[in-house]
């Protein structure tokens, strides 16, 4: 990297394949990446989790640092990502070492310090942005992904001297991380910053609205999503807030993968195709419907693929009501997920309730995400509000046209079929508009008839297959950012 570089540091509560429960996780492993194509000198800050340290052999200690009142010491440790992109990790075993996910125990119940564990995350990224870090490495920039990282932009709010420009991107504005008032004095943040232009929100602090209001600048994952969050409906509390800043607010639309996500090249299959031996694919459908005991039907039954977490934000409801008629249609349904547990039982009854059409997997697993990927013939997400989305991306990719609500990402990265817009070789998926079983229904019904035409079925496949969801324009955007905000700021710390 040449000394002349930015320096940014990345700060994440995920980071895929170490810690992943959704798209952050995707997003903190690719976009660090391409940013350091473009010549930025980026660096992952992430907590110390088990799975990090199972991935990582060697790890060198950077620092040690002692934080907060009673005093809690933690060390920095410095290694690298696959990808080459340094990793330092924030080690303090009692807050991280434990088993589970990031957020929750094995049980799916928070961990009861979360505040705790995240406000240290925030309050180490601000130091090493401030004069008081204790190492040379100084970032110009710190871009805190998500409330688990937002409060470092209250920190360098109230920092003195020079410090970092920060920038908060919200992937998901639903999650606030809203705490006790009494964490405002254990954080050790001023009595002042708990306030209606600070961080209350509600009679709770909130380490989200706290990024909202001190950031130098806002930015979330996709154009639309930027949109809707200044509208009462979309904004969870927050959109008058965003709306006052929306001078400072700006939608830089994620990316995808492209190495990781390619069917003629993706380990996980067990048949490699392309968008012009698109028959091979089939092999795929046969394989995944091998593995979860679905009957091999004839051609024009649509398998119907779903990878989600099961929740309401995704209409895992919506697909509860709508499965036994979208296999009567016919149609298969294949989905793997794990979220709220009603979901998942009404979903595990539906599978015994149709055997051979419907099969459910309750879990994370990588491997058959991508087999649904490539074995489905289409992609379902419901979802009623999507900040991005991923794997719409990943289903166009993989030659399977996704079905999906219109809101956020998912207006952004699907092209609504028509005949108007197949001729035109836009058409990549199907978009309905409300979030309602009539609407999704509607929508399969819809895409099945073209199913049936295999010609104007193969275009829509080969559109989606052609389009360009790299990394590259996202990581332009943010660059240019991070070359505004450290400009502005002048000298750094
Ligand atoms: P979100 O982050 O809101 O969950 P995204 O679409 O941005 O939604 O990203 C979800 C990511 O998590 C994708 O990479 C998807 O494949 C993955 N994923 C979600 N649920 C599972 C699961 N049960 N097993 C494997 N991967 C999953
Ligand atoms: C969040 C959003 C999802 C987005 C992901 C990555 O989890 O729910 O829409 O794709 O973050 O930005």
């Amino acid at each position: 990297m040449n000394g002349d570089a930015i320096r940014v540091l990345f700060v994440t509560p995920e980071c895929a394949p170490l810690a992943k429960t959704g798209g952050l996780g995707d997003v903190s492993a690719a976009l660090p990446a391409a940013l350091r194509q473009l010549g930025i000198d980026v660096r992952v800050l992430l907590p110390g989790y088990p799975g990090v340290f199972a991935a990582v052999n060697h790890a060198r200690e950077l620092a040690r640092l002692t934080l907060f009142e009673p005093p809690l010491a933690s060390r920095l440790l410095e290694t690298r990502l696959a990808t080459g992109v340094p990793l330092m990790i924030l080690d303090n075993p009692p807050l991280y070492r434990r088993d589970g996910g990031p957020y929750q125990n094995a049980s799916g119940e928070d961990w009861r310090d979360n505040g705790l564990r995240f406000g240290l995350l925030s309050k180490a990224a601000a130091v090493l942005g401030s004069t008081s870090s204790p190492l040379p490495w100084r970032p110009q920039v710190i871009h805190c992904h998500d409330w688990p990282a937002a409060l470092a932009c209250a920190y360098l709010h109230y920092a003195s001297g020079p410090r970092a420009a920060n920038i908060v991107t919200v992937h998901n504005l639903a999650f606030q991380g809203n705490f006790d008032p009494g964490m405002v004095a254990s954080l050790g943040l001023p009595p002042a910053s708990y306030a209606a232009d600070g961080l209350e929100f509600h009679g709770r602090m909130s380490f989200l609205k706290a990024g909202l209001v001190y950031a130098d600048a806002i930015t979330t994952v996709s154009p639309t999503y930027a949109h809707e969050i200044q509208s009462e409906a979309c904004g969870a509390g927050m959109h008058r807030l965003l709306q006052r800043r929306r001078s400072v607010l700006s939608g830089i639309l994620n990316g995808i993968d492209a190495a990781a996500w390619n069917p003629a090249t993706d380990p996980y299959l067990p048949h490699h195709y392309r968008s012009d031996a698109l028959e091979r694919k089939r092999l795929d459908k046969q394989a995944l419907q091998d593995r979860l005991q679905l009957a091999h039907d004839p051609d024009d039954v649509p398998l119907l693929g779903v990878v989600s977490r099961l929740t309401h934000q995704k209409g895992a409801d919506l697909l509860v009501q709508a499965a036994l008629e979208l296999a009567a249609l016919p149609a298969q349904l294949v989905i793997l997920g794990s979220g709220q547990r009603e979901h998942e039982d009404a979903l595990r009854a539906l599978a015994a309730h149709a055997p051979g059409r419907i099969a459910v997997t309750v879990g994370f697993d990588e491997a058959l995400a991508h087999l649904i990927e490539a074995g489905a013939d289409m992609f379902l997400m419901p979802s009623r509000f999507e900040p991005c989305g991923l794997n719409q991306m990943y289903s166009q990719r993989y030659g399977t046209p996704p079905i999906a609500h219109a809101t956020g990402g998912l207006t952004d990265t699907i092209v609504d079929y028509s005949p108007g817009t197949l001729a035109a070789g836009n058409a990549t998926g199907f978009l309905f508009d409300q979030p309602t079983v009539a609407a999704l229904l509607a929508a399969v019904r819809r895409a099945v008839a073209v199913y049936r035409e295999r010609d104007n079925w193969r275009m829509l496949q080969q559109n989606g297959m052609a389009r360009d969801f790299s990394w590259i324009a996202a990581a332009r955007q943010y660059a240019e950012l991070y070359l505004r905000l450290a400009a502005r700021r002048g000298s750094p710390p």
